[in-house]
């Protein structure tokens, strides 16, 4: 909720293609969905370094290490997981402001989330689904977490006791649990930048 008597300012401010012109790409936010243990993470650290590589400007927004600093003060109830996401996509929209192409790894488990987050972001959303069986998921756990959730010593864990609904609306979807990592990695770079290259009309 907005407080009162607050009077953003529009007009005088440097527009996004202003900052765009200067860097020459376009702005996007990559919005990588997906259970725990499904690839965003990997994906995303390879996407940032494949167009770090190609001379574009990114920064990275990871769950995890938003949870360290930004959302320090959330947990995972249904109110926190939302507000998870708010801050990142509101944290997200200023990083496209300033023309960098940010890439945001985050579960982001239900319709409404995502929602959320397009919301915010605007048009410069780019969805992708990285999608994974839970069984594979289960099988990789990378962090050893679903074993914690199925012994009980966590609650409401994305895909065991917590709901993930697919995605039915996503830009780009790569099967991690049926193509090896570096297909799914050609296939995000192609599709970002095919939207972040800078083509002056
Ligand atoms: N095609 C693929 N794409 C991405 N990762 C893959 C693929 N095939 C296998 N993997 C493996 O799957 C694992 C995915 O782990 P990762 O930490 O990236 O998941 P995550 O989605 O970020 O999970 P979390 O939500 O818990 O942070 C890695 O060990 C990775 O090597
Ligand atoms: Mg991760």
């Amino acid at each position: 909720m907005t407080a009162e008597n607050i009077y953003p300012i529009f007009d005088t401010l440097l527009q996004t293609e202003d900052k765009e012109e200067r860097l020459k790409q376009r702005a996007y936010v990559i919005w990588m969905v997906g259970l725990s243990g499904s690839g965003k993470s990997t994906l995303a650290r390879a996407l940032e370094n494949t167009l770090h590589e190609q001379g574009f400007l990114t920064q990275l927004l990871d769950g995890d290490n938003l949870r360290v600093g930004i959302n320090n003060n959330l947990g995972f109830s249904e109110e926190d997981r939302k507000e998870n996401i708010r801050r990142a996509a509101e944290t997200a929209k200023l990083f496209a402001k300033c023309g960098v192409v940010t890439i945001c790894s985050m579960i982001s488990p239900t319709e409404e989330i995502r929602c959320m987050a397009r919301e915010i972001v605007g048009d410069r959303y780019f969805e992708v689904f990285v999608s994974c069986s839970v069984e594979e998921c289960e099988r990789r756990d990378v962090k050893g977490l679903y074993a914690k959730a199925r012994a009980g010593e966590i609650k409401n864990f994305t895909g065991i006791d917590s709901p993930f609904e697919e995605p039915q609306t996503a830009d780009l979807v790569v099967s991690t649990d049926k193509e090896p990592l570096e297909e799914s990695h050609r296939k995000l770079v192609e599709a970002v930048l095919e939207k972040i290259k800078y083509e002056v009309e």
